[in-house]
């Protein structure tokens, strides 16, 4: 007989649900590995204790006939492998493709116990995170599963976009969501064949000014997509994250990018090759200096109210607030 588990909670928000807190506190990169590649799959373990989250990737990127092969190897290596204190994520299939149902069945039936985050990708709205929340209901009553899997969708269709508040409290369930460049690229029309980062036609040109040569200035594409998914994020007290950059042979514009989006808000990316390892944990972690001015502006304020002037700059109740974040950051890091 199959009964609810202590883990079973009605979906209407609000009601009270016993969710665990997210699984690693910094998670300045989510790693990508495809788990039907045996040479991969046997430096796991190693990998483990080099980044922050271990993604099995089963979706885009693995070949229709390699789908089942990617599933059964991320079961293999879930088990083989002790992930310390690096959290264990997959990305699932689409919800319309033949994969998904099999994907979650399979795998939180097996190393559901393992796993801290489905990644959900081509989210377009809350009825997504509903059908996910229900089944991982189910399978962890059947399973006993003890701790609750949460779900991080990926914002990478026009829908999603129009929708990203509603897919941010869609579930207590929510760890968060990426922006995903290269399908929202596809979705939107945009002309682009690039997996994130800026495009040389986007930008500006500075103003007439005689003859003299104007400068072109490129832009952030997706200054104002990352900034609408952090509005929905912080709002709802989920995580969000820049997703993939597709050029592996340029470090510094991968480092840009990841940079923007850190200083709107968001607290890790996706690193796809091992050369970005470095640079996430680089950006996602607060710089030493302003750790310290932050800290100063901190010390400054015991009680976080008033004004006080340190060098030339005035500081007050929401500078507190900000040097705060920055503290705390800087804290967890290391920790
Ligand atoms: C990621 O999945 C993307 O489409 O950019
Ligand atoms: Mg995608």
């Amino acid at each position: 007989m199959i009964v609810p588990s202590a883990y079973y909670r009605p979906l209407a928000l609000g009601a009270p649900a016993p969710f665990r807190e997210p699984p690693v506190k910094v998670e300045r990169m989510i790693h990508f590995v495809p788990p039907h590649v045996e040479k991969i799959r046997n430096r796991v373990g190693e990998l483990a204790t080099q980044v922050d989250v271990v993604l099995g990737n089963l979706e885009d990127a693995v070949p229709a006939d390699a789908k089942e092969a990617a599933r059964a190897g991320f079961i293999e290596m879930a088990k083989a492998n002790d992930f310390g204190a690096a959290g264990l994520w997959i990305r699932m299939n689409a919800l319309d493709s033949p994969w998904a149902l099999d994907d979650v069945i399979e795998i939180v039936g097996t190393v559901g116990d393992k796993l801290d985050v489905i990644m959900l990708p081509k989210v377009e709205g809350a009825w997504d995170v509903h059908y996910l929340d229900r089944l991982l209901a189910q399978l962890e009553a059947r399973y006993e599963i003890k701790r609750p899997i949460m779900i991080h969708a990926i914002l990478e269709t026009a829908q999603g976009v129009m929708n990203v508040e509603e897919i941010a409290k869609a579930s207590p369930r929510m760890h968060g969501m990426s922006l995903g460049p290269a399908d929202l690229a596809a979705s939107r029309r945009m002309k682009t064949t690039r997996v994130g980062g800026g495009h040389p036609g986007y930008g500006v040109l500075t103003d007439k000014e005689g003859d003299a040569p104007r400068a072109f200035y490129q832009q952030d594409l997706w200054h104002y997509t990352i900034a609408k998914m952090v509005d929905a994020c912080a709002a709802n007290g989920i995580k969000p994250f820049y997703g993939p950059f597709g050029d592996f042979s340029d470090g510094p514009a991968c480092e840009a990018q990841f940079r923007n989006s850190f200083l709107l808000g968001c607290v890790g990316a996706w690193t796809l090759h091992p050369s970005q390892v470095a640079i996430a944990k680089r950006v996602f972690s607060p710089d030493v200096e302003e750790v310290k001015f932050a800290k100063r502006i901190v010390d400054a304020m015991p009680d976080g109210t008033g004004a006080v002037m340190l060098d030339g700059k005035m500081q007050d109740d929401a500078t507190w607030k900000q040097a705060k974040v920055i503290v705390d950051l800087a804290r967890q890091v290391a920790e």
